[in-house]
């Protein structure tokens, strides 16, 4: 294989094979001028091939019954080699490979083409289909058959790529973003946008088929909606002073399409958020956005579970037994520390706090309660494996970024009894009824956390998936979908000292409790619901509030005035007063499956052009500067930072 930077044939002068193309085979050619093509000088180019056939079929497509065809292929030069004065070319197109194999005679010029090309060159080859033989490489799709050429064509040289065009090698990913359209060159990362593009068509047709979905467009300037992330702004030039902004999603005008009759609404639309990056979040992402009139959540779930049975059937072939499970958003918490449980293996967490209470004397636990926090572990049967660096060092990491000062364990000796930092502060009793509480026997590792309940379940949600990945009780193949259920109307932020909406603030309050809604905001139940799959949030919806006398007061909960309310979303509650169906919806993160269901480890290798951690296109060199004229018009001083 000829790898990067091979340099050992250095490609002859340009001259030569431009000058010379029209003897590379026995047709009469056309020729074309390409400005520019020669360096400063205008050449002769002949498009032989290009110019008057057309491609046969992709590379990647041939079988044993082409043999004996004649063809013509086009592609990009994956390698070269010379096997004893016979050139072989592998050349690529989106899908696959063909070997084309360049003798000396009868087709000299042909073979001397061949002689020049260099990887990443773009070729055009015209012959016949012959079989291997012996040779056949079972390996590849077209491994039975090659192309015995006869004519070729050099279409287009190419630099030495930064990096090798091909699957499985590590390369430094802001490379890769810099080149992304080479990046994008390499089979697996290619073969991920087809399956995006296949689940696209899935997805119209499921939604504007059989459910009577219509796919309508939303603004992208528009008012800003709040879905919990800062805005990205866009200044007016004609209005001095004021602002677009760009979707977070189009949330309130999927409403108004409902007041405006449509009924069933989708889109595959953008939504851009200016939130702190992570594998799983990009600045701007795709959501397949969906809205209902007349539903219960029981309808949305329906529907949505016959879409992602279908989708994961039609991509994946797998089989998804609905219905899906169902988990309240309180259990969730309790049980796995976390609205997004990963379910492909259990390891739940207990929470210790009420058997611990006035009964324990180590000293971190009896603070974490005093000050209104919890104790809560994690119960690993068979934790043996789990070294002392582990329990020292790699789990007190991973738990930190999630605001653990510390992670404390104990260790269950063959009589029940406990080693470690914990066993001294425990008597023997207490020791018994915690072993009983978690099931606790010979060789458990326990991990405890004390803290306020919001540090203890992030951080040991964090040590649970750390633990199932270790002992290798994550089955890849599996799927664990889950509908994460009853979430809380509203979150306090301690910082503001305010209610928060927990969904967004169109969400509607369980009907039962509405009447808590001023007296007890923190008690009250959204009807919103998750959808959950291997750990990962696909999707988040509600059904949305109806009335504008329960919005406006939603609103003030959260901290609006009347008159910010007016002037955020007057236009929105004086719709609602015009005759509104009950309506709800859902929307999922597009990126998000197609990343799943090409075994993805980030949303950058399902985008074909993402941004970085740092919300920056390498490639283009964006967000930079504009001019000053650009400035001027949008009545935006320049300042000094
Ligand atoms: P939500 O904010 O939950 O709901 O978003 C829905 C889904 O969009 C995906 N998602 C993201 N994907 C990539 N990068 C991001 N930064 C990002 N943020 C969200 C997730 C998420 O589940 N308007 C409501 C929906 C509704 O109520 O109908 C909304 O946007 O997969
Ligand atoms: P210390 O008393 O700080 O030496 O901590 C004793 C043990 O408790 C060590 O194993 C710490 O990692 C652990 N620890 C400290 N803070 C916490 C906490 N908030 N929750 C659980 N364990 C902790």
């Amino acid at each position: 294989m000829a790898t990067m930077g091979d340099h050992a044939r250095s490609p002859l002068p340009r001259q030569l094979y431009t000058r010379n193309a029209q003897l590379s085979g026995p047709r009469a050619t056309r020729t074309m001028h390409i400005p520019g093509h020669c360096g400063r000088h205008t050449c002769k180019v002949v498009m032989a091939i290009l110019g008057q056939l057309q491609r046969s079929q992709v590379n990647g497509s041939f079988r044993p019954d082409a043999v004996g065809k004649d063809v013509v292929v086009f592609g990009w030069v994956q390698s070269y080699r010379d096997h004893g004065g016979v050139v072989f070319i592998d050349l690529r197109d989106r899908s696959g490979f063909v070997q084309l194999r360049c003798e000396p005679t009868p087709y000299a010029d042909a073979h001397r083409l061949a002689n020049l090309v260099r990887s990443e060159w773009v070729i055009a080859a015209r012959g016949k289909v012959i079989s291997r033989g012996e040779n056949v490489n079972p390996k590849i799709p077209t491994g039975a058959i090659e192309i015995a050429v006869e004519e070729l064509e050099i279409l287009s040289e190419a630099q030495t790529p930064p990096f090798e065009i091909r699957d499985g090698i590590e390369t430094n990913e802001n490379t890769r973003l810099t080149y992304r359209y080479l990046d994008l060159r390499r089979p697996e990362l290619n073969n991920n946008f087809v399956l995006r593009s296949k689940a696209y068509q899935i997805t119209r047709q499921y939604f504007t088929g059989e459910q009577g979905f219509i796919e309508l467009e939303t603004p992208i300037l528009m008012k800003s909606t709040p879905e919990g992330a800062r805005d990205y702004l866009v200044p007016s030039r004609v209005h001095p002073g004021q602002f677009y902004a760009l979707p977070q999603s189009p949330q309130t005008f999927k409403q108004l399409f409902m007041i405006a009759g449509m009924d069933r609404y989708m889109q595959i639309c953008r939504c851009f958020r200016d939130e702190d990056l992570r594998a799983d979040r990009q600045p701007e992402f795709t959501q397949l956005d969906l809205e209902f009139s007349f539903v219960t959540p029981e309808d949305i779930y329906s529907v949505m579970e016959g879409y992602v049975q279908l989708i994961w059937r039609e991509m994946l072939g797998y089989d998804l037994t609905l219905p899906i499970r169902r988990m309240t958003f309180t259990e969730a918490m309790d049980k796995y520390g976390c609205d997004k449980p990963d379910l492909r293996f259990d390891l739940p967490l207990t929470d210790l706090t009420p058997t611990l209470k006035d009964r324990v004397e180590f000293r971190v636990f009896v603070d974490a309660i005093a000050k209104g926090g919890i104790v809560k572990a994690l119960h690993i049967p068979n934790g043996e494996v789990f070294s002392r660096k582990d329990l020292d060092k790699t789990f007190p990491e991973e738990a930190a970024p999630h605001g653990a000062k510390g992670v404390a364990w104990a260790r269950v000796t063959a009589t029940g009894e406990w080693t470690g930092p914990v066993a001294k502060g425990i008597s023997e009793d207490l020791r018994n009824d915690l072993n009983a509480q978690m099931g606790a026997k010979e060789g458990s590792l326990i991990l405890f956390l004390a803290d306020k309940a919001s540090v203890v379940n992030a951080s040991l949600a964090r040590l649970r998936l750390v633990a199932g990945e270790r002992l290798g009780l994550i089955d890849q193949k599996q799927w664990a979908f889950l509908w994460v259920t009853d979430f809380p109307m509203f979150e306090w932020g301690e910082e503001e000292k305010r209610w928060y909406a927990m969904h967004h603030p169109f969400t509607s309050p369980r009907a039962d409790q509405l009447q808590n809604l001023e007296s007890d905001p923190g008690s009250v139940l959204a009807q919103a619901y998750d959808l959950v799959v291997n750990g990962i949030e696909l999707g988040g919806g509600s059904i949305r509030i109806h009335r504008s006398d329960v919005q406006q007061k939603v609103f003030g909960l959260l901290g609006l005035s009347d008159e910010e309310a007016q002037a955020k979303f007057g236009f929105f509650l004086d719709a609602l007063k015009y005759g509104t169906p009950p309506h709800g919806g859902i929307a999922l993160g597009m990126d998000r499956m197609m990343m799943l269901l090409t075994h993805s480890a980030s949303l950058r290798d399902v985008i074909a052009f993402p941004k970085t951690q740092k919300a920056t296109d390498l490639m283009a060199d964006c967000p930079s500067d504009v001019d000053d004229k650009q400035w001027a018009e949008l009545h935006i001083a320049k300042r000094r930072v």
